[in-house]
């Protein structure tokens, strides 16, 4: 008998799972694949694996030359490449599996199935297996999603094809301007595609403002990526030069050729065959139904991660898992939903938590903003990376931090001092009191933030 059985080990079932056992439970973790579940395996892990070796790549043939570093005869190895990328995702697996072994956590390979109360019942290759559980998690993850008129097939993948092609298309083609659709789009432009992404929205990353995406939008076109908005694919046919793609662009018919196309219009819950009838959980819109604290409306089952609510992202998944890992074990715990931050990690990246200036404006919050642009920071101009800007907000009577969003290098980083601050209800004065080295780009942040109340002093503050 466990205390507690884990179904998926990703993200979120193995960070519940350790944290469950660090709080002296029995935890069994199920588990169809490898431990660490997309994000290590065919997610997070290998595409910044080779966001990072293409972006080394790309800047050796176009920057060095003006550094004064000779960087003629540079080639690609893609096979190597593509076997430092495994290399890293086996190294980070071999982790996880013996972080589960050190925190006693047993790991149970097959799939589960819930099937009675406090019951799971475990198929592998051998006869299934049953066990019994007080509390059970859901941690199953997700899964790409196609289009109704276009399906997976060679050379149409999803983002693990994406990250394994065995040579560099030549021309590529992206549907979906979303997380996926930047990354990949970054990678294999870099490497030598002709990258073109089509898009549903009418908007370039409408969680962002207007300004901050318009510029995004111009240095991804500087970088070659072509970006068409407001265009719905309608069918792919075989051409000669691989796949041609008809899509119609603000009403105007249209047609591309591509040798890969990748689809990255989103993901779906993986559901299927998860519960016996009797004992379904309540499912709305093709997620688990959970409350603050990710309990469903079956006694014992509790669900995180992508199978719930809110962001498909790793870090809430782990934040979910560690939330009920503690509630099980009696603690009183909890997760503000509000400061989820989100990176997409171009080059620039693109990071932002809490509120945008388009949701303040809806709001009732009078609020003040602040803005500096990384093209008068010291540090940047050091290393070249005088792209993008920092956009922060604070409430006008409070003084309280409520948004910041960042286009500019180590974009992950600053927004994650934000949020410190944020959640720690620390006012814009008070971060402005706090001592910066220099030169450094969080120098950025920090001016932003001064900003905000007309203290600035390397621009001009708008009074
Ligand atoms: P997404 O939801 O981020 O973006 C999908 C994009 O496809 C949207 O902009 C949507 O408007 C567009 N779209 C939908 N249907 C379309 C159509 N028929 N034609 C053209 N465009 C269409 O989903 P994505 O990029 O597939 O990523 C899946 C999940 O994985 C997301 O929830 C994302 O947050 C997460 N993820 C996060 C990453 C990160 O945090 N850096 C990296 C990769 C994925």
């Amino acid at each position: 008998m466990y205390d507690l059985l884990i179904l998926g080990s990703g993200p979120a079932g193995y960070v519940a799972a350790i944290r469950a056992s660090q709080l002296g439970l029995k935890v069994g973790c199920i588990e169809k694949g490898a431990p660490g579940g997309t994000c290590l395996n065919i997610g997070c892990i290998p595409s910044k694996t080779l966001l990072d070796s293409s972006q080394k790549y790309h800047e050796l043939r176009t920057k060095y030359a003006n550094l004064g570093i000779d960087s003629k005869d540079i080639s690609l190895d893609l096979a190597k490449m593509m076997t430092n990328k495994q290399d890293t995702v086996l190294r980070l697996v071999d982790g996880v599996k013996s972080l589960l072994k050190s925190n006693k956590v047993e790991f149970i390979k097959g799939i589960g199935k819930v099937v009675a109360e406090g019951e799971v019942e475990v198929s592998s290759d051998n006869k299934p297996l049953s066990y019994r559980a007080n509390n059970i998690i859901i941690a199953t993850g997700s899964y790409p999603v196609e289009l109704p008129n276009i399906k997976f097939s060679e050379d149409v993948v999803d983002s693990e094809g994406a990250l394994s092609f065995q040579k560099v298309p030549n021309n590529l083609v992206i549907v979906g301007a979303g997380a996926i659709g930047l990354e990949l789009g970054s990678v294999w432009s870099r490497l030598g595609s002709n990258v073109t992404i089509l898009e549903a929205q009418k908007e370039f990353l409408p969680p962002l403002d207007r300004r901050v995406s318009r510029l995004i939008q111009r240095e991804f076109k500087l970088q070659g990526l072509s970006i068409f908005l407001d265009c719905q694919v309608q069918a792919l046919n075989e051409s000669t030069k691989g796949i041609e793609i008809n899509y119609k662009e603000k009403e105007q018919e249209n047609s591309i050729e591509a040798d890969k196309v990748i689809l990255a219009v989103g993901r779906k819950a993986n559901l299927n065959n998860l519960f016996s009838e009797e004992l379904k959980p309540s499912i709305k819109n093709g997620l688990i139904e959970v409350n603050d604290f990710c309990q469903t409306d079956v006694k014992g089952i509790w669900a995180i991660g992508d199978v719930v609510r809110g962001p498909k992202l790793a870090h809430k998944a782990s934040e979910e898992g560690i939330m009920v890992a503690e509630r099980i074990a009696g603690l009183d715990a909890g997760l503000n939903y509000g400061n989820i931050p989100n990176v997409i990690y171009t080059h620039p990246e693109i990071a932002w938590v809490g509120m945008s200036e388009d949701e303040l404006k809806k709001s009732e919050i009078s609020y003040k903003a602040g803005s500096f642009p990384f093209s008068a920071n010291g540090r940047a101009l050091t290393a070249g990376e005088t792209s993008g800007i920092v956009k922060m907000y604070a409430d006008a009577s409070t003084d309280k931090i409520l948004g910041v969003q960042v286009f500019g290098p180590s974009a992950s980083e600053l927004v994650q001092q934000a949020l410190i601050a944020m959640d720690n209800g620390i006012t814009s004065k008070k971060l402005g009191e706090t001592v910066f080295s220099h030169p450094t780009v969080s120098e950025a942040l920090h001016e932003a933030n001064l900003s905000i109340n007309a203290r600035a002093i390397h621009i001009q503050n708008k009074l």
